[in-house]
């Protein structure tokens, strides 16, 4: 640090890495708002590997010498465990984890350490170490997502046949099999790790070697780094690398989607496992009692899934509002990408997990459910399609026809499987007792054998081949 102000006390404290130029230090409210490393410290291993692939390139390309690459990435070694062992103290006034890292590097190795940035900036070293933080986001929650798959999975194998009232609009609408309403999440998970997967092709590039933003007249070797960090290639374009993070913008975009199918899956939960509907119980792993009213057992976890999913809409709100209005490349509102990613991975990991644990443990009432399937004249359509199929009436007179016996029934106060023949002759004089088979709640599924359909037998082969895929 080279000063030759008149002040001593602000000498001292101008900035390690930069002080040639200050005279001063920040005020303190400067180091509040400037200083990431009260967060940024979660990609401390990120930043470490980045900076130890970049030290061995370094070296092999003539630019540091072998014995200085070496002590850095031995000292870079000792760094990291005293940070995963919580041995470091965290320096607020070196700002982010970069600086902090080096210094610590510095005072274990001395001089060589001080080699250890050239041909690099913090510009692309950031975007390395976030790109190589969200990648393994990217794989947990693929990961999470095929774990939730598999609960979901097993409660279809266990209830391909049993049947419970499919809805449009929250009323009933036609009988559905509990196997069909599983897999239905299946699909819609399946889906979403496609989308993770899908994205970590996309951003599996490295951006180190773009430097501050333009490159570097070092004769430095990014496909060495690359490789180093599991990156299938360098970013083409210097710029790019070190000013976009749509990368991390796909996490929270994918995050996101997914999590808005676990809030449906979990509003789901917290209806079926009211009194009004008992249509599952729900395990007391996943519940909480009533201090006051001891007949409760609430379905929190639902609920906290269903409210935390709104933090990662929020992040992903957030990090775009960030984005869109800067100039390229690097500005340091770039900065606010990290909280907003690291509290939705939270969140999501935890939402996943709880899922998880909660569909596993879930007890259908099959007794239940099937009670609620037949009410509601939930085989109104199959009364109307069998009008069609026996007396080769058109759909709309068919429709219509049901539509006044679903009256009779309503009015005498039954389902429509009660009515006697005489009863249903006196609206259509042709209709015969071959009508009650369809009725059935059993036959009406059975029935559904077309493709995607509800049939457990549809059911069974959509069973079959996930559990192919998920193993
Ligand atoms: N802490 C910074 C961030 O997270 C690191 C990059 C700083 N670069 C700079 N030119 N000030 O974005």
């Amino acid at each position: 640090m080279t000063n030759t102000g008149s002040n001593d006390d602000q000498t001292s404290t101008a900035n390690a890495m930069w002080g040639g130029r200050f005279a001063a230090g920040p005020d303190a409210i400067m180091e509040a708002i400037n200083a990431s490393i009260s967060f940024d410290q979660r990609m401390a291993r990120q930043d470490i590997e980045g900076s130890r692939a970049h030290a061995a390139m370094l070296a092999a390309q003539g630019i540091v010498r072998d014995n200085d690459a070496e002590a850095i990435r031995e000292g870079l070694l000792t760094v990291l465990s005293e940070i995963e062992g919580g041995n470091f103290a965290f320096s607020t006034a070196l700002e982010d984890i970069h600086m902090n890292v080096e210094a610590r590097l510095k005072e274990l190795v001395g001089e060589p350490a001080g080699r250890l940035h050239t041909a690099r900036s913090r510009n692309d070293q950031v975007a390395t170490d976030f790109r190589l933080w969200v990648r393994e986001q990217m794989d947990a929650a693929i990961e999470g997502l095929e774990a939730l798959q598999r609960a979901l999975l097993g409660q279809a194998e266990a209830g391909a046949d049993w049947v419970m009232p499919g809805f449009t609009h929250l009323q009933t609408a036609q009988p559905v099999t509990w196997g069909h309403h599983m897999m239905a999440y299946v699909e819609m998970f399946g889906r979403d790790a496609s989308r993770f997967r899908d994205a970590r092709v996309r951003m599996n590039e490295s951006p180190l070697g773009a430097a501050a933003l333009a490159g570097t007249s070092f004769p430095i070797d990014r496909e060495m780094t690359a490789k180093a960090l599991g990156f299938d290639r360098p970013c083409a374009n210097s710029l790019d690398a070190v000013s976009d993070r749509d990368f991390a913008l796909e996490f929270l975009s994918s995050a996101s989607i997914c999590a808005m199918h676990l809030s449906r899956l979990a509003e789901e939960l917290v209806i079926w496992s009211s009194a009004q509907f008992r249509f599952v119980s729900l395990s007391d792993r996943f519940s909480t009692g009533s201090s006051i009213m001891p007949q409760k057992k609430n379905p929190d976890a639902a609920e906290l899934i269903r409210a935390k999913i709104g933090r990662i809409f929020g992040a992903n709100v957030a990090l775009m509002t960030v984005m869109k209005g800067l100039a390229l490349t690097y500005s340091k509102d770039m900065q606010e990408d990290k909280e907003q990613v690291f509290d939705a991975a939270d969140n999501l990991m935890l939402a996943l997990a709880a899922m998880t644990g909660m569909a596993g443990d879930m007890q259908a009432r099959v007794p239940e459910l099937e009670a609620a399937a037949a009410s509601g004249f939930s085989t109104a359509t199959d009364l109307a399609d069998w009008l069609v199929r026996a007396l080769d009436m058109p759909f709309r007179d068919a429709h219509h026809v049901t539509g006044s016996l679903v009256k009779l029934a309503e009015d005498k106060g039954c389902d429509l499987p009660d009515l006697s023949l005489e009863e249903m002759q006196g609206v259509h004089g042709e209709i015969t007792e071959a009508v009650f088979e369809v009725l059935g709640v059993h036959n009406s599924v059975a029935s559904r054998t077309s493709y995607g359909g509800t049939a457990p037998v549809r059911v069974r082969e959509q069973i079959a081949r996930w559990r192919g895929a998920l193993g």
